[in-house]
């Protein structure tokens, strides 16, 4: 496999169903007081608020000219019409958005998204021009029952049907195992490379070498910045999707900062 630095790294910040358009606002800012140049050329870093948060969002960075990204957690898999309470992909471009997650284990778990249905959003995602982050992982029974991998290569082979390669090769994978989000328990950076690199190979069976050099793939589950420079030295992890750490300000930017593990901008 090609070596990891073709591929630029990607911090995202899932914030979940936390902060009002007015707290979004205020932890932006303090991102844009810490993040300096240097922070971004090294690393891609996004904020993904909930729906309520975006234009807020959008208007402070594009007003600031600050180099954040930012996203969406969901979309609807309908272009438009009668559905009480979706949002569209047409919506979600009008609103600048570069990412959008498919497939969250939360998604997953409390709305019931099956493979198909996730295929359906990131074909939505792609058709806006906007990044999907396909989101992929196991719950802690299949990790003790031993068929993980198995589990995540279906996830990953439903959440990408029908794709071109080029549109593979531009998308962002996430292995978040249940059982590490939000719990404390991260995963080991073995256990985590082991299964980005299923992901990698997986991508290169179906489509080739050469698009799965492109793809990024991210880990995520209690990534905090003290356990990220040691994910980050795994071959093929090129990033981290953030949960309750992207709330805490100097916690997130010490997760962009990985190679500097005091804090200091790269
Ligand atoms: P966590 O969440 O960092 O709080 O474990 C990760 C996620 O769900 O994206």
């Amino acid at each position: 496999m090609t070596a990891k630095p073709a591929r630029k790294p990607l911090v995202a910040g899932n914030w979940k169903m936390h902060n009002n358009h007015f707290e979004a606002i205020a932890l932006t800012q303090k991102l844009a007081f810490t993040l300096v140049d240097r922070d971004f050329v090294a690393t891609d870093i996004a904020v993904l608020p909930p729906f309520t948060d975006l234009r807020s969002v959008q208007t402070l960075i594009e007003g600031d000219r600050l180099r954040l990204l930012w996203g969406a957690q969901d979309v609807s898999e309908h272009e438009d019409g009668a559905y009480t309470g979706d949002i569209s992909a047409r919506m979600l471009a009008k609103l600048g958005c570069q990412f959008v997650l498919a497939g969250h284990s939360e998604r997953r778990q409390y709305h019931h998204e099956d493979d198909a249905l996730i295929n359906a959003k990131v074909k939505r995602i792609l058709d806006r021009a906007m990044t999907p982050i396909l989101c992929v992982g196991e719950s802690l029974e299949v990790r003790r029952a031993g068929g993980y991998l198995e589990l995540v290569q279906a996830q990953l082979d439903g959440g990408l049907d029908g794709l071109t390669a080029a549109q593979v090769a531009g998308m962002v994978v996430a292995y978040e195992p249940v059982w590490a989000i939000g719990t404390g328990e991260v995963a080991t950076p073995e256990d985590a490379q082991e299964v980005c690199q299923a992901v990698r190979k997986r991508i290169s069976a179906v489509h080739g070498d050469a698009t799965a050099t492109g793809t990024r793939i991210l880990y995520g589950g209690s990534v905090k910045a003290d356990n990220m420079p040691a994910i980050m030295a795994e071959p093929d992890i090129d990033g981290a999707l953030v949960g309750g750490a992207s709330l805490d300000p100097g916690e997130f930017v010490g997760i962009c900062r990985y190679r500097n593990p005091r804090g200091a901008s790269p």
